[in-house]
């Protein structure tokens, strides 16, 4: 009997290793011929511990997993009988069936350690293209694919790894940035826990590609699974000579090392993380220089999100024209965005650019939690802009977000019912700028607080319409003088509940005790 339970740390949160400890115990008593493989998570978080069998049909899912149930689940499963945890193949549950997995596609399905597993399923084939490959060929593919950075801003991959390539000095670097800050995002955790070979093969390409000979993987502290998970994936590479001096007798070196975050929102910027890995504090660099021509150590340095590295391999592998044919307009590919907050069905979803926003939290997400009518969705993080109910068929890319004063992000969505109130979610988003800025120009570092003080003078309802318009002059001031996406994207979530939710910001002043 072979059993997948993974080790994904949000299926741990939930009691996945009690559950695989159970199944062991039950298969010794019982004496069953048992492996439990343990996985990556299938992204649907609402089902872990999400326990799967492996039959001659294929996977067949039960979730989710009490520990209560486990004795029941071993003797359905020992009888080839049903179990009302049973969800059918895993492949045919709807919200997974219906995604187009490209990046996530070995995530959940192999032991995210097993080297062999990977090759098995498509791993180490962009590797191997790349090796026969002229960098200025794969610098071209990347941007003939028309991969664009996923950490955010959306910059062309394969440009930002020319400009890299072209800087004739010996030492480069690699930087992958898994500081992922966003509130309610978790892919690029959940990438390194699930199938971290896939980023590393990404980075060895993104050095071929660029001459770069080192890498660093920036992971922030408050994800020790994924960090373990990446260290011990470095070894196993290491140790079949895909990581090192010569690799695979080719003549070029690639070596890789995690470096630990330590908590600050502002180590996801790539100057303050560049910093950071230097062993400095995580304050933001003036730019330009930009790090594609200064960066870590002085040197030329690729910041690219974990995201944006791991879709790497596939389109080496596949072709720039297989990626291509995927998504809409400028925005090629994949992107896999993550549902959180108020929301039936969490989890990961893995879609082509322009699904509409209604697809993913009707169709995927199953709607709000709390079953009260849908009032908001935040999209991009905390920094990112609220929508509204009538903006809900609006296709998720770049281009269409950005039109309509909105931006993708890191893929974050975050629900909200109708008990939300955005004249509170607008001071939020000053007094998570005040706690989150690293206080190196005026406009973020002073507009936070005062931004914070002024939208709770609305909220105790005095003069209401003069404090709304120093909140609109305020949120001009940060976003065209701040050094950096934090003071320069706060106005964001601040402006568009003020421009959606007017109502929310009508208060009346409040009544002396
Ligand atoms: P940016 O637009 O200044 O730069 C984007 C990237 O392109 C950077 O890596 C930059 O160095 C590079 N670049 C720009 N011009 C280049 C050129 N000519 N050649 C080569 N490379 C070039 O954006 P920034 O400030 O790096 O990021 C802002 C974005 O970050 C926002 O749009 C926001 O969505 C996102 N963000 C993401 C967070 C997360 O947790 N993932 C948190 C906060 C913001
Ligand atoms: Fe620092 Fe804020 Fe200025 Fe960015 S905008 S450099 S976080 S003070």
């Amino acid at each position: 009997m072979i059993l997948y339970i993974p080790d994904d740390a949000a299926a741990l949160s939930v009691g996945a290793d009690e559950i695989a400890e159970r199944f062991a115990v039950l298969g010794n008593e019982r004496n069953v011929d048992l492996i439990i493989v343990r996985n990556g998570s299938r992204g649907m978080l609402w089902l872990e511990p999400m326990v799967e069998l492996e039959t001659e049909k294929g996977r067949l899912a039960f979730a989710p997993v009490t520990l209560d149930a486990v004795d029941s689940l071993f003797d359905a499963m020992q009888a080839g009988s049903d179990h009302p945890l049973g969800l059918g193949l895993t492949e045919e549950i709807p919200y997974f069936k219906n995604q187009e997995r490209l990046t996530f596609a070995r995530v959940g399905l192999t032991d995210p350690l097993d080297l062999n597993a990977y090759e098995q399923h498509g791993g180490l084939a962009g590797l191997k293209k790349a090796l026969a490959l002229m960098p200025a060929d794969i610098c071209a593919e990347v941007t003939e694919s028309g991969l664009r950075g996923r950490g955010g801003a959306g910059f062309p991959a394969g440009i930002k790894w020319k400009t890299v390539l072209d800087q004739s000095v010996e030492q480069k670097y690699i930087c992958a940035n898994a500081d992922e800050g966003d509130s309610g995002t978790f892919a690029d955790r959940m990438l390194m826990e699930g199938d971290p070979f896939c980023l590393i093969e990404g980075m060895i390409i993104a050095g071929i590609a660029t001459g770069a000979t080192k890498g660093y993987v920036y992971i922030r502290s408050e994800y020790p699974h994924a960090i373990s998970k990446m260290n011990r994936a470095i070894d196993v590479l290491t140790r079949a000579n895909w990581l090192g001096n010569d690799i695979q007798g080719s003549g070029k070196s690639f070596t890789l090392s995690i470096r630990k975050g330590a908590g600050a929102y502002i180590c996801g910027e790539e100057s303050s993380m560049l910093n950071s890995i230097e062993g400095k504090r995580g304050t933001v660099r003036s730019k330009p220089p930009i790090p594609a021509i200064v960066g870590l150590f002085g040197k030329p340095t690729i910041v690219n999100n974990i995201l944006t590295l791991a879709s790497v391999p596939i389109i080496l592998a596949n072709g720039a024209d297989f990626y291509k044919n995927y998504g809409m307009g400028r925005s090629t590919g994949t992107q896999p965005f993550q549902l959180a907050g108020n929301i039936k069905q969490g989890g990961l979803v893995e879609k082509a650019f322009g699904v509409t926003i209604r697809e993913l939290i009707e169709d995927f997400g199953g709607g709000t939690l709390s079953g009260k009518p849908f009032r908001t969705a935040q999209l991009g993080g905390p920094l990112g802009a609220y929508v509204s109910e009538d903006m809900l068929d609006l296709p998720m890319d770049y281009e269409s977000l950005a039109q309509s004063q909105a931006m993708l992000g890191h893929g974050g969505i975050t629900v909200f019912d109708s008990t939300v109130d955005m004249a509170d979610m607008a001071r939020f988003a000053f007094e998570f700028c005040q706690v989150e800025s690293c206080g190196k120009c005026t406009p973020c570092r002073v507009g936070a607080v005062r931004g914070r003080e002024t939208v709770e003078k609305i909220l105790r309802g005095e003069n209401v319409a003069n404090n709304i318009a120093l909140v609109e002059d305020l949120c001009e001031i940060m976003t065209d003088g701040s050094l950096c996406a934090m003071g320069g994207l706060t106005p964001m979530p601040v402006l568009s509940a003020l421009r959606l939710f007017p109502q929310d910001f009508d208060r009346t002043p409040s009544q002396p005790a």
